[in-house]
């Protein structure tokens, strides 16, 4: 498992993994991830999953709806999270209408993700109706992690995102869902927006690894929109206290960057015209750099390999 210091536990976060934690009673952190550079600063952090959620249309692509997620980029992206944590376990979002439309499409998008993707395992939105389905993605080796409780991508029949399971009735439909894509082979389960007690009942009624966001602390692992923890959205839901500010630390480094532009202090470092070469025009002479224009935070080497132009 991941700690921060990965050289000195390397062995990556399988289900397996999740599955002794879970047992062990010890919580799991998870975290939605779209790209390679961030997904190794979780992974060097030692977030065990990231999900490549389809939230990525609203926080990458600036949509009003995770429905408007397109499969295509949304298999690139987790690719891309995988390519940057290898070692941690990444599970791809199946999208709206990837699915959800005819089984025999939907087996061959969800292994995509598996193949394409380099997902691990792949996350469907659903209800006890979506059991066949499970049963055909997990009979040819697909592992699925069933999505119970509010299910984002239906909010245009609620009218908006909303919370579940807060009456009786809603619970133990909640709960037999659950059930229902386990006993279909799900090898994970996530529910989400439901109270505390029926996330409970879940994790009671379940042999498999339960992830909540939401959905109270009985849950073996917790996730979160990263973008909600570090503070970079408009809003937050009410279960998702962010721990940073980075929206306003990002637009203080890029007020930074806006002035030394105007100042002309940006490129100080620039590269310098091989030995002996002149050109018709006398290019204005670089300024000195002021002190930590052009330094970079020190980053481990392991974590960032220079990029090729840096070496030269
Ligand atoms: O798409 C997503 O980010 C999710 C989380 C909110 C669990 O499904």
């Amino acid at each position: 498992m991941p700690d921060g210091s990965s050289q000195v536990d390397p062995s990556p976060v399988t289900l397996r993994t999740l599955r002794r934690m879970a047992r062990e009673r010890a919580p799991f952190a998870c975290l939605t991830c779209y790209d390679a550079t961030t997904a190794r600063w979780l992974a060097q952090a030692g977030v065990h999953v990231l999900l490549v959620g389809d939230t990525a249309a609203e926080v990458v692509l600036g949509f009003d709806s995770t429905v408007h997620m397109p499969l295509d980029v949304a298999i690139a992206l987790t690719a891309g999270v995988k390519r940057g944590a290898p070692r941690t376990l990444v599970m791809a979002d199946m999208p709206f209408m990837s699915y959800q439309a005819d089984d025999a499409e939907a087996l061959r998008n969800a292994g995509r993700f598996l193949t394409e993707g380099l997902a691990d395992i792949v996350k469907l939105e659903a209800d006890a109706s979506f059991a066949p389905l499970v049963r055909k993605m997990t009979r040819v080796g697909v592992p699925v992690c069933g999505h119970v409780g509010s299910l984002p991508q239906r909010s245009g029949l609620t009218g908006g995102y909303t919370s579940r399971g807060r009456s009786a009735a809603d619970a133990q439909r909640i709960v037999d869902d659950a059930k229902a894509l386990e006993g279909a082979g799900a090898v994970m389960l996530l529910v989400e927006a439901v109270p505390p007690q029926v996330a409970a009942w879940i994790v009671e009624e379940a042999s498999v690894p339960v992830i909540g966001i939401g959905a109270g602390p009985a849950c073996h692992g917790q996730i979160l929109v990263l973008q909600d923890l570090l503070g970079m959205t408009p809003w937050q839901p009410r279960f998702a206290t962010p721990v940073a500010r980075l929206g306003e630390a990002i637009a203080t480094a890029a007020r930074t960057w806006v002035q030394r532009v105007a100042q002309r202090e940006a490129s100080a470092h620039a590269y310098e015209l091989a030995p002996g070469e002149c050109l018709p025009i006398q290019g204005e002479q670089p300024r000195s750099s002021p002190a930590g224009i052009g330094s970079t935070v020190d980053a481990p080497d392991s974590a960032f390999p220079k990029r090729a132009a840096d070496e030269t």
